[in-house]
């Protein structure tokens, strides 16, 4: 019997998003065409762009019946779900092979991250790392505020640049972007602008944001007359580069001139990807974009990794996501994976971070890990 025939008999037709297969994901067949030459990751990407998820297997079918497609709300009040939480977090997942080091949930064994030593003394010359993914709410603005507030508790002195127009980093460290008297559009705007009349505090000791609002969407076009028009956030940051350890930069989401300049900016990216069907989608776009920007505008620019996010254990399709994640990319993608918990939206209405809003939490822990790679990988280019 074939597996239409399958769908056909199945009592579960019904239900919505059964027999639902993923589309062929349509990226552009030549990524590095015009002489460039693809990288590793490009190609790669390119193979795990022909994604199709396994046979519908005994253990899928079980997933279907217990879950429909698109997926369920994460924080469906099952009682089974309650118990997850808690232990949703925890790293590394408890995928038992036999083998001494245990796998971390992306297959690989788990390192040991060493606890972060304080910053080094003397003058600082901050690390600059874009947070940026042109696809919409992969979890760029939540890893760039919890990811912050993380380092921010290893003693280092960190600054969080909103550079989206939607100003969603900014609410969500509790600053009002409609009452904003300065933002980052006036530091870009207009030379003369005090930067430190713009530079906040948060409620997080050791760590500022430079807020924005919808007025940055004003600077994309702009800019586009002024000279240099791709250096002018590096510019601005240069400013403030002596005064932290690490400046995290939350991107729009898009691949337009305001994340040029973002990426203009930095030392490093991380690539937030959300554990499902599409992520992969675009991923091959932005590794090209990220490839011109080495190439032509700022050499030292680096990947410094791709973060699963919005993982949940429990089902095949995450596991199955983020294996062909790193089946594509390997070593870049971050052994610490961020799972989906309804703990994230509410600390965006809390205006803080989840490791001042739930401390203890196994988000707030998945972000003190990741921070250790972070600092790991720095430390290593
Ligand atoms: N691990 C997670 N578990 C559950 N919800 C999450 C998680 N991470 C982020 N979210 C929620 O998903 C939504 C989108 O996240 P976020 O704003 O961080 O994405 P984004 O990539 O910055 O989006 P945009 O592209 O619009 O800027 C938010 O409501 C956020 O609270
Ligand atoms: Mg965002």
């Amino acid at each position: 019997m074939s597996s239409l025939d399958q769908d056909r008999h199945d009592p579960r037709r019904d239900e919505p998003g059964f027999g639902v297969r993923p589309q062929p994901v349509d990226e552009p067949e030549t990524l590095f065409d015009g002489g460039e030459s693809p990288s590793a990751p490009a190609v790669v990407a390119a193979e795990a762009a022909e994604f199709e998820p396994a046979e519908t297997t005994t253990e899928m079918a079980e997933e279907q019946r217990e879950r429909s497609w698109p997926e369920r709300e994460a924080d469906e009040p099952t009682p089974q779900r309650v118990e997850d939480e808690d232990s949703a977090d925890e790293q590394p997942e408890d995928r038992d092979t036999g083998a001494e080091e245990p796998l971390g949930p992306t297959g690989r064994p788990f390192p040991q991250l060493p606890e972060p030593a304080p910053p080094a003394a003397g003058p600082k010359h901050a690390q600059i790392i874009a947070m940026c993914n042109q696809k919409g709410g992969v979890g760029k603005t939540t890893t760039t505020i919890n990811l912050g507030a993380a380092l921010a508790e290893t003693g280092r002195r960190v600054l969080l640049v909103d550079f989206d127009p939607q100003g969603s980093l900014s609410v969500g460290l509790g600053v009002n972007p409609h009452t904003l008297e300065t933002s980052v559009y006036n530091l870009l705007m207009d030379r003369g602008t005090d930067i430190d009349e713009v530079i906040d505090e948060t409620v997080v000791e050791g760590m500022d944001i430079l807020p924005s609002n919808i007025d940055l969407s004003a600077a994309e076009l702009q800019l586009v007359s002024e000279v240099a028009r791709e250096q002018i956030l590096a510019r601005v940051l240069d400013r403030v580069r002596d005064r932290y350890d690490v400046i995290l930069i939350d991107c729009a989401p898009s691949l337009g001139l305001l994340t040029i300049n973002a990426l203009t900016a930095s030392d490093g990216v991380i690539m937030p990807l959300e554990c499902e069907f599409f992520a992969l989608r675009g991923i091959a776009l932005l590794t090209d974009t990220i490839s011109k920007v080495q190439e032509r505008l700022n050499p030292r620019l680096q990947v410094t990794g791709i973060l699963g996010t919005m993982y949940d254990a429990r089902t095949l399709h995450s596991r199955e996501v983020l294996e062909r994640v790193v089946q594509a990319f390997g070593d870049t993608v971050f052994h610490t994976v961020i799972r989906r918990t309804v703990k994230f939206p509410e600390t965006t209405v809390a205006g803080e971070p989840i490791t001042t809003y739930a401390s203890s939490s196994p988000g707030a822990e998945a972000y003190r890990t990741l921070a250790r790679e972070v600092l790991t990988r720095c430390h290593a280019k």
